[in-house]
C-alpha cells in the first residue's frame, strides 16, 4: 500500500520529538499501521533550525498554510500551540479534507466544539491524544476502553510542570521560582508558564477529559481555576504533618442530584498513602472513577518530547488504519455520538461538596478556639482534625490547622467569612479544599 504523507507544522520539542520516534519506530509503526508513515514537509519559521534535523529529504518550510494548501499531505499534525495561527491552520486543514493530529489543548478547550463540528461535517478525524497527559493514553482509554461503563468521576495530576514545582518544593524545600526555570529548562513548561503554574493547562485538559467521561460539549468557560502561585510553603509542610500531599488536581464529577457536573483545577490535599499522591516530578496520572470497572488510575509522563511524540505517533497510526473506513464507523471525537452530546450545565463553585484545610494565624489566647469552632458547628461543618503549633518564639500568635469533613462549599464560604472577622483571628485564612478520592 502507498504510503501516507504527513506534515509536522511547528517542530519544537514535540515536533522534533516526534520526527525521532517515526524515523526510530518506523518498521514496528509500519507493522501496526498497514502502511509507512512518511514525514514529507515539516514547518518553523527558523528554516535552519529545522533543515539542521531533517537533512534534505523532507520539505521545510516556514509557512504553515505550504503544507495545508499540498495535495500530497494526507494528514496536518498540529505541533505550534496557542490559538491563533493553529486555529486557521487546522481549521483550514480540515476544509481541505485533510485529517489532523494535534496536540493542543488550549486549541481544543477553547475552540473544541466548532473544530469538532467542522471535522464531523467534512468526515475527517481530528486526534488528540497527546493533548492531555503527554504519554499517557488517557483519551483513548475513556473513549473506548471504558465504553461500557457509566463515569463517575475523573481526578487528575494533568500538568507535569507544577507537579514537578510542588515536589521538589516539598522534597527539596527549593523554592517556586528554581524549580518554575528548571521545568522550563527541560521542555516541560508552555510557551507562557502561567498557563502551568496558574491551572489554566490543568483546566484545557480536564475540560476535554469532562467532555469524553460524560458525553457534554467542551466548555472550558465554566471551568473553576486556581493554580499553585498563592500555595505558601507552610502549607506543603502542615499538610505533610497531618499525613497528606498537596497535588494540583483536576476534578470533573457528575452530580445527578443537581442534574449537573464538577469542573474545578485548584491544589488539593489528598491523604499520603493514596497512590496518587505519590506521583512525583513531571509525572502524571489520572483516576478514573466508573460504575463497572471500579477505580483505575493511569500514571506516566505528562510531558516531554518522546512521551508526547509517542501519543502523537499512536494517534497517527489510528488516523492511517482509519483512514478510508466509512466516517460513520469511527470512534466519535468526544467519545459519544454527536447527537447525543448532552448539554449538562457546571455547577457553580457554592454547590461543590469537599472537605478543607484551614490555616489560622491567631492570637494565642483564651477562647479562640472554642470561637472558631462553635462558627463551624454553627454552619453545620464538622471537625475531622485540629492541630496547633507552639506559639512563635516572642510572639503571642499561633498557626490553627483545622480539617474538616465534607460540607458544601457555600456554606464554608459562610463560615470563613465568620471567622476571617473575628479579631483574634491576625492574617489572611488559609483554604484548601482536600479530597479523600476513595
Ligand atoms: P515549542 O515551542 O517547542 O514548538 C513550537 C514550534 O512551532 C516551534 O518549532 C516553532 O518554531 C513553531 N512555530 C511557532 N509559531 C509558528 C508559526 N507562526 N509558523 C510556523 N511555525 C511556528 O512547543 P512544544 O513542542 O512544547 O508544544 C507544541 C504543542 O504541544 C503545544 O500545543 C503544547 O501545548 C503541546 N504539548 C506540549 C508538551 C510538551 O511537553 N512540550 C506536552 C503535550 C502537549 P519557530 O519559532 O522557529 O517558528
Ligand atoms: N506544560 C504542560 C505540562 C505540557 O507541564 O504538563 C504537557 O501538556
Amino acid at each position: 500500500m502507498k504510503p501516507i504523507h504527513v506534515g509536522l507544522l511547528g517542530f519544537g520539542t514535540v515536533g522534533g520529538g516526534t520526527f525521532q520516534v517515526l524515523a526510530r519506530n518506523q518498521e514496528e509503526i509500519s507493522r501496526r499501521a498497514g502502511r509507512r508513515i512518511e514525514v514529507k514537509a515539516v514547518c518553523r519559521r527558523d528554516l535552519e533550525a529545522a533543515r539542521a534535523l531533517v537533512g534534505d529529504s523532507v520539505n521545510v518550510v516556514a509557512d504553515p498554510m505550504a503544507i495545508v494548501n499540498d495535495p500530497d499531505i494526507d494528514i496536518v499534525v498540529e505541533l505550534i500551540g496557542g490559538e491563533s495561527v493553529a486555529k486557521d491552520v487546522v481549521m483550514a486543514a480540515i476544509a481541505a479534507g485533510k485529517h489532523v493530529v494535534t496536540a493542543n489543548k488550549a486549541l481544543l478547550a477553547l475552540h473544541g466544539n466548532e473544530v469538532f463540528a467542522a471535522a464531523q461535517a467534512k468526515g475527517v478525524m481530528v486526534a488528540f491524544e497527546a493533548a492531555v497527559a503527554g504519554g499517557v493514553p488517557i483519551i483513548k482509554t475513556l473513549r473506548e476502553s471504558l465504553a461500557g461503563n457509566r463515569i463517575e468521576w475523573v481526578a487528575g495530576i494533568i500538568n507535569g510542570t507544577t507537579n514537578f514545582i510542588l515536589s521538589e518544593m516539598r522534597s527539596k524545600g527549593l523554592s517556586f521560582e528554581v524549580v518554575l526555570k528548571e521545568a522550563q529548562r527541560l521542555g516541560y513548561a508552555e510557551a507562557d508558564p502561567t498557563f502551568d503554574v496558574e491551572g489554566v493547562d490543568a483546566a484545557h485538559k480536564l475540560t476535554l477529559l469532562s467532555s469524553i467521561a460524560f458525553g457534554v460539549p467542551v466548555q472550558f468557560d465554566k471551568a473553576h481555576v486556581e493554580g499553585i502561585s498563592q500555595l505558601q510553603a507552610v502549607d506543603i509542610k502542615y499538610a505533610e504533618q497531618l499525613g497528606y500531599r498537596i497535588k494540583l488536581l483536576g476534578i470533573t464529577r457528575r452530580r445527578d442530584e443537581l442534574g449537573g457536573i464538577e469542573l474545578r483545577v485548584h491544589p488539593t490535599l489528598v491523604p499520603a498513602n493514596r497512590l496518587i499522591a505519590n506521583v512525583e516530578g513531571a509525572m502524571n496520572a489520572v483516576m478514573v472513577q466508573a460504575d463497572a470497572a471500579g477505580t483505575t488510575l493511569y500514571y506516566g509522563k505528562g510531558a516531554g518530547a518522546e512521551p508526547t511524540a509517542s501519543s502523537v505517533v499512536a494517534d497517527l497510526v489510528d488516523v492511517t488504519r482509519l483512514a478510508t473506513a466509512d466516517p460513520d464507523h469511527r470512534v466519535p471525537h468526544l467519545a459519544f455520538q454527536p447527537d447525543q452530546v448532552q448539554r449538562i450545565p457546571v455547577l457553580p463553585m457554592s454547590g461543590v461538596r469537599s472537605s478543607y484545610y484551614l490555616r489560622l494565624r491567631v492570637a494565642d489566647e483564651t477562647g479562640v478556639l472554642s470561637r472558631i469552632t462553635t462558627i463551624l458547628a454553627e454552619n453545620d461543618i464538622s471537625i475531622d482534625a485540629v492541630l496547633q503549633r507552639e506559639s512563635f518564639e516572642g510572639e503571642r500568635q499561633t498557626d490553627l490547622i483545622i480539617l474538616t469533613h465534607t460540607t458544601v462549599e457555600e456554606r464554608m464560604d459562610r463560615a470563613q467569612e465568620f471567622m476571617q472577622s473575628l479579631p483574634s483571628v491576625l492574617a489572611p485564612i488559609a483554604r484548601i479544599r482536600k479530597e479523600d478520592l476513595a
